[in-house]
């Protein structure tokens, strides 16, 4: 039996920032993580360069049940507090687009930097060590691993969500929600692959690899970035975007020139190259085999000067909106993050503690609380540990 303070189940970005923040504190921490080494989505991420916060972060980048939660946290460990840490650890970095920060070199220095602080702040980590149950008496949590019993007046869920399975993603932070008697929001795939299916998935599969800038738009919410093609459907951080805003069912278009003002540029067509068609005209503006593939399945294809109105009406909305049926997305295999988890309603925003079990925390993704591409899910993996840090 060994006894603790703080005792946190999940070794990631936002068990490891709770656990440095309680360390500094003087508490004795320990850190129980079953994966054979701590904080392995921070080392595949940003494509092994960490995009680890995001200069513009504002509540409003976040999805959850109720939107004001996030708002304590991250107004109280913001950005510049992160990227402070990163400074003093020299770890070099840049912007690359939209306020997404990027380590120069290899996310695996952002691991070595929690881990460091962790260290240095006296936290104990158990890797390779899985939970086995979990309990509580008037002492406090008591969890039994496979390394013995662990004890502590505060226990700290930090499991993350469900993406990535072979990264060592689980449900087990939602059991755990569950077995003190919190609400778990249902569950899904977010910044993740659209996938088509039928005449859809037939009629562009084989463009997979073709890459335009678009606006994708879901019900009142649009994001302007590259769209990919797949050979399953469709990707890119636009399409990553509006996934997390679409459901089943939902209709998507997307603006294939969101940066032209589409009826003036047909007008202009119409006029200026009466003999050319419309296929040559979109190659001009689009990649070509896209332009090729839209004039045989979605428009006419003719000299500008055949076209009348109402069709140019058509040309234009079909460029502005052109409708795409989703069969689905590819689900936890690919998908950045979980929407849903623990619903917020039980727990403290300025703690994350739980409202009616003392004691017990919820930080980082098994909550509900699910940011934009770009940083926003770190920062919030950041500023959810760390409130839950500076209480337990
Ligand atoms: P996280 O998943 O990091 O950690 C949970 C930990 O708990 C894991 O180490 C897991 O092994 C452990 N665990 C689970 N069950 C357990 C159990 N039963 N017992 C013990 N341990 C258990 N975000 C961003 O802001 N910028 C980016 O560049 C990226 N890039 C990116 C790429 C890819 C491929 C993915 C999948 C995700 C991203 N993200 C991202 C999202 C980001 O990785 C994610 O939001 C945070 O890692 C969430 O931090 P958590 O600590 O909550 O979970």
């Amino acid at each position: 039996m060994s006894d603790f303070d703080v005792l946190i189940i999940g070794g990631g970005a936002a068990g490891l920032m709770c656990a440095l923040t309680a360390g500094q504190r003087g508490k004795r921490v320990v850190v129980i993580e079953h994966a054979d080494r701590c904080g392995k989505k921070i080392l595949m991420s940003g494509g092994g360069r960490c995009n680890f916060t995001n200069t513009g972060v504002t509540p409003a980048q976040y999805l959850s049940a109720n939107p004001h939660f996030c708002k304590s946290a991250l107004a109280r460990y913001t950005p510049n507090d992160f990227i402070e840490m990163v400074e003093r650890h020299g770890i070099a970095y840049h912007e690359k687009e939209l306020g997404q920060l990027f380590c120069d070199e290899s996310s695996k220095q952002i691991v070595r930097m929690l881990l460091d602080e962790c260290e240095w702040a006296g936290v104990r980590i158990e890797t390779g060590c899985s939970v086995e149950s979990v309990g509580q008496d008037d002492a406090g949590f008591n969890v039994r691993t496979a390394r013995g019993m662990l004890k502590a007046p505060s226990l700290v869920v930090a499991c993350g969500g469900l993406s990535i399975p072979r990264m060592g993603a689980t449900g087990f932070g939602y059991q755990l929600a569950r077995q003190f008697g919190h609400d778990v929001l249902p569950t899904r795939a977010g910044l993740v692959p659209l996938t088509l299916s039928g005449t859809h998935l037939e009629r562009l599969e084989d463009l997979s690899g073709l890459s335009l800038p678009i606006e994708a738009r879901c019900g009142k919410q649009s994001f302007s970035n590259a769209m990919l093609i797949t050979h399953r459907g469709l990707s890119g951080p636009a399409i990553l975007q509006i996934s997390s805003y679409w459901r089943e069912g939902d209709a998507l278009t997307i603006n294939l020139l969101p940066g032209d003002d589409i009826p003036p540029l047909l007008s202009q067509w119409q006029t200026d190259r009466r003999d050319a068609q419309l296929q040559t005209l979109l190659g001009e503006v689009l990649p070509k085999r896209f332009a090729q593939r839209l004039t045989e399945h979605w428009l006419p294809n003719r000299p500008m000067r055949q076209f009348n109105s109402p069709e140019l009406d058509h040309i234009a909305r079909t460029l502005a909106a052109w409708p795409i049926i989703a069969s689905g997305t590819e689900g936890y295999r690919t998908a950045e993050v979980t929407l849903g988890g623990v619903d917020t309603d039980g727990l403290s925003s300025s703690t994350m503690m739980s409202k009616h079990v003392p004691g017990l925390y919820f930080i980082g993704e098994v909550v509900d609380v699910t940011g934009w591409l770009g940083g926003y899910n770190f920062q919030w993996a950041w500023a959810s540990g760390r409130a839950a840090g500076m209480a337990a």
